[in-house]
């Protein structure tokens, strides 16, 4: 047996688990999806969106990638944006961290990790670059990195503020309201560091009044 055949194994023991609880589940699931958050969280596969929120399928949709960013040029992140808010029309995005991620704590240090990845860390290296002060101050290492997590989620959050089809979906249709959170995993619980509301100000400079 390999190692992959467990997950199959454990697949079919699940879905008759699921079945034994509610005979339509499946039935239910294949007809509507209709999600009421957009999940924007790191790929670590310690941070599962379902299990640590208690949801069940069909609850969160989701998009992961390291370091959980929104990154404006990233076509994945954009085409599952689009249709989240403005097919799905989700109430809420969120965008979630965790405390002891590898993608911050390789932005944080000077190894060169070649491309493609020196490419996706520089986006974190930014976000250290525009906090410098405040990180710089900030002696021992593992705090540094996890005050950083956290400025990274706040910036991700406006990142998402600064895309006119959040602006647009604001103006229309009030919604949806942007979250930063940070999931501790030496303990499982999420922190709430940031949020903008449908309608909140945004820097100047990203605002559209053309919409
Ligand atoms: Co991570």
């Amino acid at each position: 047996m390999y190692s992959y055949d467990r997950l199959l194994l454990q697949n079919k023991a699940w879905a008759a688990e699921m079945l034994a609880d509610d005979p339509h589940f499946f039935e239910r699931l294949a007809q509507l999806q209709t999600p009421e958050f957009l999940w924007i969280g790191c790929s670590d596969s310690r941070v599962p969106a379902n299990q640590i929120t208690g949801t069940h399928p069909g609850e969160i949709f989701v998009h992961r990638n390291v370091a959980n960013l929104v990154v404006n040029s990233d076509l994945n992140m954009l085409a599952v944006l689009d249709y989240a808010v403005n097919h799905l029309k989700v109430k809420h995005v969120i965008v979630c961290g965790h405390y002891g991620c590898g993608g911050i704590q390789a932005a944080a240090s000077r190894t060169d990790y070649k491309p493609v990845l020196n490419m996706w860390l520089r986006n974190i290296k930014d976000v250290y670059y525009k906090h410098e002060e405040e990180l710089n101050a900030i002696q021992d290492e593992g705090e540094r990195n996890d005050r950083l997590t956290e400025l990274n989620v706040v910036e991700q959050v406006k990142n998402l503020s600064r895309k006119s089809s959040i602006q647009r979906a604001w103006k229309e249709d009030q919604r949806p309201d942007l979250h930063g959170w940070v999931y501790s995993l030496k303990d499982g619980l999420i922190k709430s560091v940031f949020e903008m509301k449908a309608g909140s100000e945004v820097e100047s400079v990203y605002e559209l009044d053309d919409l």
